[in-house]
């Protein structure tokens, strides 16, 4: 398939996500389709690349054309043998789920715990739930900053957030261990796009514990502000996912929010490969 076949059809009246039809993400030498893509990604803040059949081997080289792939902290959750493959599935096997049953049940922006929180992360639907139930809600949080009044926008100049993902799942709680490996970073509310240069409020949901330097009180008013403002439909798109989906967001200027479903009567199963930023300034 030539780059020239691939559309891009913005999927909202701002532009924020759009729909990428006509690519193939099992070449990924194909420099002229990842240029297109690489381009959609950075204009339209989410993308959804539709009826892809990679294996994980092609899903692992194309991701990592965009930079080096984060191995999740979570390593009971991993593909055997591929851990760059965070499964994020209601599957089981001998009485244990093989992924995360329940990830991102609330807003976040993924690793932001870590100093060098993800670039973007692809999520490729390989079941769906035969209801249709399960979507995922994205935020654009490039234009909530934008609609801020220039009073919020200079409150929060300067200001950091300390974010910490110390809480339990579904079926498991983190070992000491994984604890001890992440201590939390500390990021500022406002970042600008290392690509784009636009600026981006950088919130963390449950992750995002409090603002630095702020009475806590003050923090926590400050911060459910903020989330109410994001939370409006201006800002806020819902996808609803096709089998053979791709969804590629970039975590540096979006939310995202994984909705509940039937998981005892449905299947929802994806393998997320997740590729590693830059310190967010
Ligand atoms: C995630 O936050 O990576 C999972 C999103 C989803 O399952 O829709």
């Amino acid at each position: 398939m030539s780059a020239c076949a691939i559309q891009v059809n913005p999927l909202s009246d701002s532009g924020f996500f759009a729909e990428v039809v006509g690519a193939d993400l099992r070449d990924p030498g194909d420099d002229a389709q990842f240029d297109k893509i690489k381009a959609a990604h950075l204009a339209h803040g989410v993308i959804v690349i539709r009826d892809q059949t990679m294996t994980p081997v092609q899903q692992i080289a194309f991701s990592k054309r965009f930079g080096p792939l984060a191995i999740h902290v979570l390593e009971d959750q991993l593909l055997a043998g591929h851990p760059e493959i965070l499964l994020v599935s209601n599957k089981t096997k001998d009485g244990k789920y093989v992924g995360l049953p329940d990830a991102g049940r609330y807003w976040h922006t993924d690793q932001s715990y870590e100093p060098k929180p993800a670039l973007g992360s692809f999520l490729f639907a390989k079941e769906i739930p035969a209801d249709g139930s399960g979507d995922t809600l994205f935020c654009d949080m490039a234009a909530a900053y934008e609609a801020l009044s220039n009073e919020m926008k200079q409150r929060l100049n300067g200001l950091q957030g300390m974010h910490i993902y110390n809480h339990s799942h579904k079926a498991f709680h983190l070992s000491d261990a994984q604890r001890d490996r992440l201590p939390g970073s500390q990021h500022p509310i406002i970042r600008t796009h290392p690509e784009t240069g636009r600026k981006a409020l950088y919130l963390g949901g449950k992750i995002l514990k409090y603002v630095i330097d702020m009475d806590e009180a003050d923090s926590a008013a400050l911060l459910d502000t903020l989330y109410a403002h994001c939370m409006s439909d201006a800002f806020v798109y819902r996808h609803k996912w096709t089998q053979g989906d791709v969804v590629f967001w970039d975590n540096r200027c979006t939310m995202h929010f994984a909705q509940p479903y039937d998981d005892a009567n449905y299947t929802r199963h994806m393998h997320r490969t997740t590729v590693q930023g830059d310190v967010p300034v």
